[in-house]
C-alpha cells in the first residue's frame, strides 16, 4: 500500500500532500501552521489611513485595512455577492467597498450598505469572517484560527524595546521562496557556517543541548558569535559571553540570545508551501557594542539606534540575512525536484523542530475534522 502511494506521487513530478507524505521530512515540508496564533501580517506604519492590502496566511486571503478612525481591521478577503477579493476595492470612512457592485464591509465582516435597487427586498443580512487583530512591537499581527482562543494566546513581550532608551533593534522582512519548516531549520541549525563564510556570524558550533518540552525545542551551541568580519571589531567581549548561544523554537516563533546581550525573535507568516514571509527582530545591549579604541565606553543609545544599528543592518544584517534566504530557496527547490530522495540530517535539532511542526499541524487537523 505504501509503496503504491509512493508511486502515485511521483508519478505526479510534484511533493506529497501532508497526508501523502512518506516520512518526517515530506510531513514537515507539506505541513501547514497552526492558526491558533497571532502572526505577523503588516508593519503598522505602513498600513496608514484609508490603507487596504492583501494578506496570506496558509492559502487563505485577508484583507486587512485602517479605517479613517485609525482602527486596523481584518475580514475575509472575498466579497458575499460574487466573491471578489476585496483588496480590489478601497477603503471609505471604515468601511471597505467591493469594486464591483459597490457593497460595503464593516471590520466585523458585516454587509452594511448595498447601494443598489434591492428588487423590493429589505436589507439582507450578509457577513464574512472577520479576524482579531493587535498591534505590538511594530507589527500589526492577526490571529486567523479561533477567534475564542485569541485572548489566551500570547505574543512574546519583548522588555528590552520598551521604555526610553531602548537596545538597539535591527528589523529584516524578507519574503523566502521557501516552506517556513525550510526557514526554521535554517534559524536553528547552525551546522551552515560554510555558507555564511564571508561573514561569520558564527563558526565551529557544537551542540550542546536539545530538549523538547511542550511546543518548544530548546537548544544551546558552544561557538563563537559575531566574531568575523567589521562586526568582530564593534563586539565588546569584556562585556558579554560570545562563546555560546541559546535558541527555541517556541512554536509559532524562534528566537535566540547570546548572554542575555545579543536577542532576537524570528516571526513567520506562513503563505504557502514555497513561500514564507519572515519577520526577524535583532535587538543589542547598549554594552555590547563598543568602538574600536574606546574601550569601556558605555554607548548612548541614540549613537547606538540610529548610527550603529543602521549600518549594522546593511552592512552585516541584511547580506547575511539574503544569504540564508537563497539557501532555502533553493533547497526548495532541490526538495521540489528531489522529495523522494532518502533524509540525509545528522543534526538531532532538525529533527525536533520538523516533530514539533508535524505535530501542531496534526493538532490542528484534528481539531478540524
Ligand atoms: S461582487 Fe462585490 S459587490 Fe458584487
Ligand atoms: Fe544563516
Amino acid at each position: 500500500m505504501k509503496e503504491a502511494v509512493k508511486l502515485v506521487t511521483l508519478q505526479k513530478g510534484k511533493p506529497p500532500s501532508f497526508e501523502e507524505a512518506q516520512n518526517r521530512r515530506q510531513k514537515a515540508r507539506a505541513a501547514g501552521m497552526n492558526p491558533d496564533y497571532w502572526y505577523p501580517a503588516a508593519w503598522d506604519k505602513e498600513l496608514t489611513k484609508g490603507k487596504m492590502q492583501e494578506v496570506v496566511f496558509w492559502k487563505q486571503s485577508i484583507a486587512l485595512y485602517r479605517g479613517q478612525d485609525g482602527v486596523v481591521s481584518a475580514i475575509e478577503n472575498r466579497c458575499a455577492h460574487r466573491q471578489l477579493k476585496l483588496s480590489y476595492g478601497h477603503v471609505e470612512g471604515c468601511q471597505v467597498v467591493c469594486p464591483y457592485h459597490g457593497w460595503q464591509y464593516d471590520g466585523s465582516g458585516r454587509c452594511v450598505k448595498i447601494p443598489h435597487e434591492l428588487f423590493g427586498k429589505k436589507m439582507p443580512e450578509f457577513s464574512i469572517k472577520s479576524y482579531p487583530v493587535q498591534v505590538k512591537h511594530g507589527l500589526v499581527w492577526i490571529f486567523p484560527g479561533d477567534p475564542k482562543l485569541a485572548s489566551e494566546r500570547k505574543i512574546p513581550d519583548i522588555p528590552e524595546l520598551d521604555g526610553s532608551d531602548p537596545w538597539g533593534l535591527i528589523k529584516i522582512d524578507v519574503t523566502v521562496k521557501g516552506h517556513h519548516s525550510m526557514v526554521m531549520d535554517n534559524v536553528s541549525d547552525f551546522t551552515h557556517a560554510y555558507l555564511h563564510r564571508k561573514y561569520k556570524p558564527f563558526w565551529d558550533a557544537k551542540l550542546t543541548k536539545l530538549e523538547s518540552v511542550g511546543d518548544k525545542v530548546e537548544l544551546e551551541y558552544d561557538t563563537v558569535v559575531g566574531g568575523g568580519g567589521v562586526t568582530a571589531h564593534f563586539v565588546n567581549r569584556a562585556n558579554a559571553n560570545t562563546n555560546r548561544i541559546k535558541l527555541g523554537y517556541e512554536y509559532p516563533y524562534q528566537r535566540s540570545q547570546t548572554d542575555e546581550h545579543i536577542k532576537h525573535w524570528c516571526f513567520i507568516l506562513p503563505i504557502d508551501e514555497n513561500t514564507t514571509r519572515t519577520i526577524f527582530l535583532f535587538y543589542f545591549a547598549h554594552e555590547l557594542v563598543k568602538i574600536p579604541g574606546l574601550g569601556a565606553w558605555r554607548m548612548p543609545g541614540w549613537l547606538l539606534r540610529r548610527v550603529v544599528m543602521p549600518l549594522a543592518k546593511k552592512f552585516q544584517v541584511t547580506p547575511l540575512i539574503n544569504e540564508d534566504a537563497w539557501a532555502v530557496a533553493v533547497e526548495q527547490e532541490g526538495y521540489n525536484s528531489h522529495f523522494d530522495r532518502p533524509i540525509a540530517e545528522l543534526n538531532p535539532a532538525v529533527h525536533e523542530f520538523q516533530a514539533l511542526t508535524i505535530r501542531k499541524w496534526e493538532e490542528h487537523l484534528a481539531q478540524t475534522k
